[in-house]
């Protein structure tokens, strides 16, 4: 894995205990504790080598760094699209607003022609900006680097823009609405 930014700590992913390598580790259960973390939802976009769209629906986006401004994300290494997200030096984050569920779920199903039907203009850098979202992020990678079965990847956020519509949510597998908020 390449990467562009100084320093950056690859360090190995240490082998797990001997309780959790056998069958006794229950991915289930792991998942389910997992998606017990609300997230939002966001279409994460780049382009590929012919400059077609690219994109993908990822809920690991976090934030990381305020000053440089930084965020990260990762991407499954058998995903079709890593390619993609590795050659080209720029992406977006797409974070979808709370009717947006259905483009949600087309960016998370395999198919060719994704973008077919879909509001969307080139972002300052030529990558995808969707329509409608509740924020959008143009970043320019500085670092991927592999991790277990995923690939992290970590931005600079270059640019960025929204906060008008409000925000998709997802927890334990199902799409939500944000509820009130506490005083
Ligand atoms: C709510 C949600 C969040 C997801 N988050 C991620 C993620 O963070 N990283 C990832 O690699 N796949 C994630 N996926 C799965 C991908 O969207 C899905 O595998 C998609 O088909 C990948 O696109 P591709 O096949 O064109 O590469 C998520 C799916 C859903 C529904």
């Amino acid at each position: 894995m390449k990467s562009s930014s100084q320093p950056v700590h690859d360090l190995p992913v240490p082998p797990a205990p001997q309780s959790e390598r056998d069958d006794k580790f229950d991915v289930r259960a792991f998942r389910n504790i997992l998606g017990s973390f609300p997230t939002g939802v966001t279409v994460i976009t780049t382009l590929a080598e012919d400059k077609s769209p690219v994109g993908l629906t990822a809920n690991s986006f976090n934030s990381l760094s305020l000053d440089p401004p930084l965020i990260l994300w990762s991407l499954n290494r058998n995903s079709p699209s890593l390619v993609c997200f590795e050659k080209c030096p720029n992406f977006a984050i797409n974070i979808l607003a709370q009717g947006q569920s259905d483009l949600s779920r087309r960016f998370a199903t395999p198919m060719p022609e994704k973008f077919t039907g879909v509001d969307w203009r080139a972002g300052g850098d030529g990558v995808p900006v969707l329509g409608g979202c509740a924020a959008v992020l143009e970043c320019t990678t500085v670092s991927m680097q592999e991790a277990g079965d995923h690939v992290l990847f970590i931005g600079r956020v270059d640019r960025f823009d929204g906060l008008s519509h409000a925000p998709l949510a997802f927890h334990a597998g199902k799409y939500r609405l944000l509820g009130d908020h506490i005083e």
